[in-house]
């Protein structure tokens, strides 16, 4: 059987005394899109993070392509081949454009073409190539997030964890983020997609995870969702 990109089982993760995420269990396949939704402090990011490595994780498996990544540094799970593109996007502000590019940079692992470079980014977002020696914290807001998502890239990850890539960005910026992640899935890339903004998550997942208040509260393919107004607005409020 093949092995999936993340396979995540019993995961338990705390902020001191606090329990915040309880029991997840879930599968990423090879090359899809998994969209992890949930209302405000539902538990994305610290899932995000536990993935990670950025917060600890007690009595889980985490397996990426096969292999435990479960307790490994945050440091060790990047050079595995997991990227994040972190809520609040998170770039180096007093640096320029091109210098938050080059620190990311790195070949991934068993990389047989030229992968995500300079070029590549730069070709894929013109903007970024015609900013480049602008100091980071001066883009807008749009621009910081395609900043993100190129600084993810430049590390040529297998698996990439956005969490809410479309946060604070006008209508037209979403699209160019959903048209980037589309393209990204199209390439083979393994994901997951935090989001608030529902129905760019269902446009673009092919499977869903709901949590509440740091359960899982569903679990399915994204038209389970899609085909169910009334479900999406009993687990997430919206609609
Ligand atoms: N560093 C921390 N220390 C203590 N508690 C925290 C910390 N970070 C988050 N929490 C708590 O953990 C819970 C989950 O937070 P988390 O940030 O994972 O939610 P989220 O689903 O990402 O929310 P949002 O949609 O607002 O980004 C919340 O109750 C939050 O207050
Ligand atoms: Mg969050």
């Amino acid at each position: 059987m093949d092995t999936d990109a993340l396979a995540i089982s019993g995961l338990n993760a705390f902020y001191g005394e606090s329990h915040v995420l309880h029991n997840l269990s879930f599968n990423l396949k090879k090359g899809q899109v998994l969209g992890l939704l949930g209302r405000n402090g539902a538990g994305k990011t610290t899932c995000i993070s536990a993935i990670m490595g950025l917060v600890k994780v007690k009595a889980a498996r985490v397996e990426l392509f096969g292999q435990s990544i479960a307790g490994m540094s945050p440091e060790s799970i990047s050079l595995n081949g997991v990227g994040l593109v972190p809520q609040g996007r998170r770039i180096f502000p007093s640096l320029t454009v091109y210098e938050n590019l080059t620190v990311a940079a790195r070949r991934g692992l068993s990389q047989q073409g030229p992968g995500w470079g300079l070029e590549q980014v730069y070709a894929t977002f013109p903007r970024l190539s015609e900013r480049r020696r602008q100091l980071a914290g001066s883009l807008s807001g749009g621009e910081q997030q395609m900043l993100a998502i190129c600084r993810a890239l430049m590390t040529n990850p297998r698996l990439i964890l956005f969490d809410e890539p479309s946060e604070g960005l006008a209508p037209q910026i979403v699209a160019e983020v959903a048209t980037v992640l589309k393209q990204l899935r199209n390439s083979g890339l393994s994901i997951i997609l935090v989001e608030q903004n529902i129905k760019l998550a269902l446009d673009i997942a092919d499977e869903v995870v709901v949590l509440n208040t740091g359960y899982v509260a569903h679990a399915g393919d994204a038209n389970s969702l899609r085909s169910n107004d009334r479900l999406v607005e009993q687990l997430l409020g919206v609609y």
